[in-house]
Order: structure tokens, then C-alpha cells, then sequence
């Protein structure tokens, strides 16, 4: 939960994702939504910016023991390429990402060299077709299912982008048997599990995507 401003700026932390760890350091990734993202845009180097984390689960990166795919939708590559990057570094050369991207347009693809220098040849598809396949990823990883002789059901799908995107992606984990983790979005208020602003229903119930979350098992949630 990142602050805006200290005083006259929006109230609330605003939630980022962690994109990067770096030893001591870490990296955020954002696109510009609204009133708190674009102050963030316009700060120096040295300003301080107060953040409350790191909040809530991550993705269970010791659990897979196969191939790995994972799809980010969007600005949903923040936290998915920091875990491409962990995973690349994972000694179990299976576990290497196989990854689907897809975004709305060319001028929203981000991390594409970053990918390059991980060993990362990402499938691409953009909703207007300016680059990779025209359509939507999650189309473009069913057409990658069929192709695959014995199906993709011994794979791990790991997830982030919107919420379309992964209601859509949760159908076709069904159809494909494939198990997985994702990474959900809701408005965020405390960010600590007190004001209940976050829930997402799952099939245990409401659980808070600040605490529980943000990382559900994708069976687990009811769209
Ligand atoms: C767990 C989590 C991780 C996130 N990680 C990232 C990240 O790494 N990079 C990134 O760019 N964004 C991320 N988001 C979304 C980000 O928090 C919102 O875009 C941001 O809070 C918008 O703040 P704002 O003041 O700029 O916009 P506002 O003026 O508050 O709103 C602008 C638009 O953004 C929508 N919005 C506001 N808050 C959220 C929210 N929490 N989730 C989805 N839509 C929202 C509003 O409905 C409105 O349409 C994450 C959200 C969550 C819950
Ligand atoms: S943001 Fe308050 S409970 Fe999750």
C-alpha cells in the first residue's frame, strides 16, 4: 500500500504489486489510472514515498514441480514478470515460465527487452492486433492447448490482469484441467484486513484479497 502525498493528496495507499526484488531493494510498476497513480508518476528521485507492505500472500512458488505457464493481462505483468524472473532462476529447468501477454494495444506492451534478457520469448496478442495475434491471450493460449498432443494439464498456470481476463482464463483452466494460482484486483481501503472493502467470494465463502489474497487458487473463486 503505497501513499499518494502526505496531506493534501488522495487519503488512502494505493495498492501496487511488488514487480521486482532487488537484494534490498524492489521495483513497482504502474500505470497511471487515476488521481493517486498520476501524483506517484511525478515524483522525484529522493522524494519519499511512505509504503505499508508487503501485504498479503504471493504466488506459491515452490509448488510447481512441472512446467510453468503464466498469463498477465494488461498492467498484470508487474507482478508476473518479477515472478518470470524468479522462476528463471529456479534450478529445475521445467519450471521455466512459458508466458502469455496479452494487452489492449502495442503502446501497452512493457518489459518486452526485460523478457529478451530473461530468455523469455513471451506469446503475444494485442486486442487491435498491432502486435502479435490479434485477439485475446486467452484465446491464444486455448489455440497453444490444441497444439500440444497430450494437452497442457501437467502444467502450472500462475495469472494476473483484469478481471475479465481472469474469469475468462478460469473457464478455460476448466476445460483445459489445468490448476493454478491468481493474482486478484479489488478497490482497497486499509490494505490490513479491518474495513472488509476487498472481499472476493470464493467457494469457502468471502475471503479479503488484502489478507487471504491477493493470490487465490483459481478453482477457488466464484465469478
Ligand atoms: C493487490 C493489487 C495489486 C495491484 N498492483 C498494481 C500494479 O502493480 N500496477 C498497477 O498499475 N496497478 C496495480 N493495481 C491497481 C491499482 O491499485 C489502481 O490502478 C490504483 O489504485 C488506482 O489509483 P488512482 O488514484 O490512480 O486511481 P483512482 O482515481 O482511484 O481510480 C481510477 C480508476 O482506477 C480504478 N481503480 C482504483 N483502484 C483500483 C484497484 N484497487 N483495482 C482496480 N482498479 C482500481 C477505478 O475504478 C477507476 O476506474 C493493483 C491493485 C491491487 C488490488
Ligand atoms: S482493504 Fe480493508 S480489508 Fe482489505
Amino acid at each position: 500500500m503505497v501513499e499518494v502525498e502526505k496531506g493534501a493528496g488522495p487519503l488512502l495507499k494505493r495498492p501496487l504489486s511488488l514487480h521486482r526484488w532487488l537484494g534490498g531493494d524492489f521495483q513497482l510498476l504502474y500505470r497511471v489510472a487515476g488521481k493517486g497513480t498520476d501524483i506517484l508518476s511525478r515524483k522525484k528521485p529522493g522524494d519519499v514515498v511512505e509504503v505499508l507492505g508487503p501485504l498479503g500472500n504471493g504466488f506459491p512458488l515452490k509448488q510447481p514441480t512441472g512446467p510453468v505457464i503464466l498469463v498477465a493481462g494488461g498492467i498484470g505483468i508487474a507482478p508476473v514478470f518479477g515472478l518470470a524472473e524468479a522462476l528463471t532462476k529456479v534450478k529445475n529447468r521445467e519450471s521455466f515460465p512459458l508466458l502469455f501477454y496479452g494487452a489492449r494495444t502495442k503502446e501497452e506492451l512493457l518489459c518486452l527487452n526485460e523478457l529478451k534478457s530473461l530468455g523469455i520469448d513471451p506469446f503475444i496478442s494485442t486486442d487491435d492486433g498491432t502486435f502479435g495475434k490479434k485477439g485475446n491471450i486467452v484465446n491464444a493460449l486455448m489455440k497453444y492447448a490444441a497444439r500440444q498432443g497430450k494437452g497442457i494439464a501437467n502444467h502450472t498456470l500462475f495469472a494476473c490482469g483484469p478481471a475479465p481476463m481472469l474469469k475468462s482464463l478460469s473457464a478455460a483452466a476448466v476445460k483445459l484441467n489445468l490448476k493454478g494460482h491468481i493474482a486478484m484486483e479489488q478497490h482497497m481501503a486499509c490494505g490490513i484486513g479491518t474495513c472488509l472493502g476487498c472481499v472476493v467470494k470464493t467457494i469457502d465463502g468471502y475471503r479479503r484479497v488484502c489478507r487471504e489474497g491477493p493470490v487465490f487458487p483459481i478453482e477457488d473463486i466464484v465469478w
